[in-house]
């Protein structure tokens, strides 16, 4: 990517000399190949289909922006959906196949605790299939959909104070789809709302993210809900003493059980932040520190101080420096063991391998 905007911004002006001009070949190959396997990027980049499809955004936005237009609540799972993918095999789309027979998938894995909103995937797939036909991969559907229901979800994105765009960061693009998927893999690989910070801290390592990652993405809790089951041993069965998590605290806990009287309860809906589950801001942060957060993973984040001291500065209302974090995160998750070049395949439906 820097070798191609080098390019575009400096156009030799000048005839070059000639052992200059040999070189350059070279040079250019050098700067290409660190570019691929630098930074992390893996051979993504921005604007990755610009020649092949180039108005895949605008047709992802305006599916996304509809869909959370009849449902306002839309949202927040089509960003959850991206971190699924990204942490069970990494952002190659593993997570929308459905089960085979003899084969359970990530879908039907115990965490996938209520994931939604394939319908929306199905939909962006089946625009761009029309557009641009077997173009497009399904894992980057997801990491085009997940900025585009967070953007929609930025007020100061909303408004036009951040960028003309309406777009809350740029998305690297030219991931290829798997061709498998393992419930079994699903839950050794994704977090677990009761994992204590060194748990946390390992399994983002694992992925090549880092305590500031960790910190910054789990921000995404300032949108959307969550249901008992994911809460339900905070509430009473903590310890073998049968209480409740200490760290969670004890207002709040009492009005969250009164809403779950039956830990198992899968259809009462518990807002993340309770009155503002739909706006992406730093309003979650604020939660942690009075250890409101609804999971035992949320209040993690203070016992730790590089992630405690992170939480304090979102918190304090450094909402503009929040979302610039936010945005690399989401790219450094967004490049978790990718599928590129010729790996892998370009699904035609996003819940069956070709
Ligand atoms: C740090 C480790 C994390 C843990 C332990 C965790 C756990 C959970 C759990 C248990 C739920 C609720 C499921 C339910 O009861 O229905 C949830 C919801 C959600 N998570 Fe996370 N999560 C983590 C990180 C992330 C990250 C990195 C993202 C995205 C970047 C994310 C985005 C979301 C969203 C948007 C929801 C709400 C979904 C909805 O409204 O349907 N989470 N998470
Ligand atoms: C999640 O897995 C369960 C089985 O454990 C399954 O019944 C349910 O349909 C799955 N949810 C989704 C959205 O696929
Ligand atoms: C509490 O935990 C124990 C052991 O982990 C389990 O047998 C029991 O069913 C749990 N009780 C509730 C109310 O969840
Ligand atoms: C995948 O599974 C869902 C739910 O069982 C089903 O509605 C859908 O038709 C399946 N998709 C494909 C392409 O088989």
């Amino acid at each position: 990517m820097a070798a191609r905007a080098l390019l575009r911004l400096h156009p030799p002006a000048l005839p070059l000399p000639l052992p200059l001009l040999c070189l350059l070949p070279l040079l250019l190959l050098l700067l290409l190949a660190s570019s691929a396997h630098g930074g992390g990027g893996g051979g993504l980049r921005v604007g990755f289909y610009e020649d092949s499809c180039p108005d895949v955004e605008a047709i992802v936005r305006k599916v996304v922006a509809k869909a959370v237009h009849d449902d306002p609540t839309a949202n927040a799972p089509l960003l959850r959906l991206h971190f699924h993918d990204c942490f069970v095999r990494g952002c190659e789309a593993s997570v929308l196949l459905n089960s085979t027979e003899g084969n359970q998938a990530e879908k039907d894995a115990k965490p996938n605790h209520t994931l939604e909103a394939f319908d929306v995937i199905d939909d962006v797939k089946a625009a761009l299939e029309k557009r641009c036909p077997g173009t497009v991969s399904c894992a980057d559907i997801l990491a085009i959909v997940a900025r585009d229901a967070v953007s929609l979800a930025t007020r100061a994105v909303a408004e036009g104070r951040w960028g003309k765009d309406g777009n809350l960061y740029q998305v690297e693009t030219g991931r290829r789809d798997g061709r498998e998927s393992s419930a079994r893999e699903a839950v050794k690989n994704l977090p677990d709302s009761f994992d204590g910070i060194r748990k946390l801290i390992k399994r983002f390592a694992s992925k090549n993210l880092g305590l500031k990652d960790l910190a910054v993405l789990s921000g995404a809790h300032a949108i959307g809900k969550s249901h008992c089951p994911s809460i339900a041993k905070r509430l009473r069965n903590f310890t073998a003493h049968r209480d409740s998590d200490p760290t969670l605290d004890r207002l709040y806990a009492a009005k969250l059980r009164q809403k779950c009287r039956r830990p198992k309860d899968k259809t009462t809906e518990l807002e993340m932040v309770p009155g503002s589950s739909m706006t992406f801001d730093t309003a979650y942060y604020g939660l942690v520190l009075k250890r409101r957060g609804l999971f035992h993973s949320d209040e993690a984040l203070l016992k730790n101080e590089e992630t405690r001291d992170l939480v304090h500065e979102y918190s304090r209302g450094s909402e503009e420096r929040f979302l610039r974090d936010f945005g690399a995160s989401m790219v450094n998750m967004g490049r978790v063991g990718v599928l590129t070049g010729a790996q892998g395949e370009i699904r035609k439906k996003c819940a069956v391998v070709n």
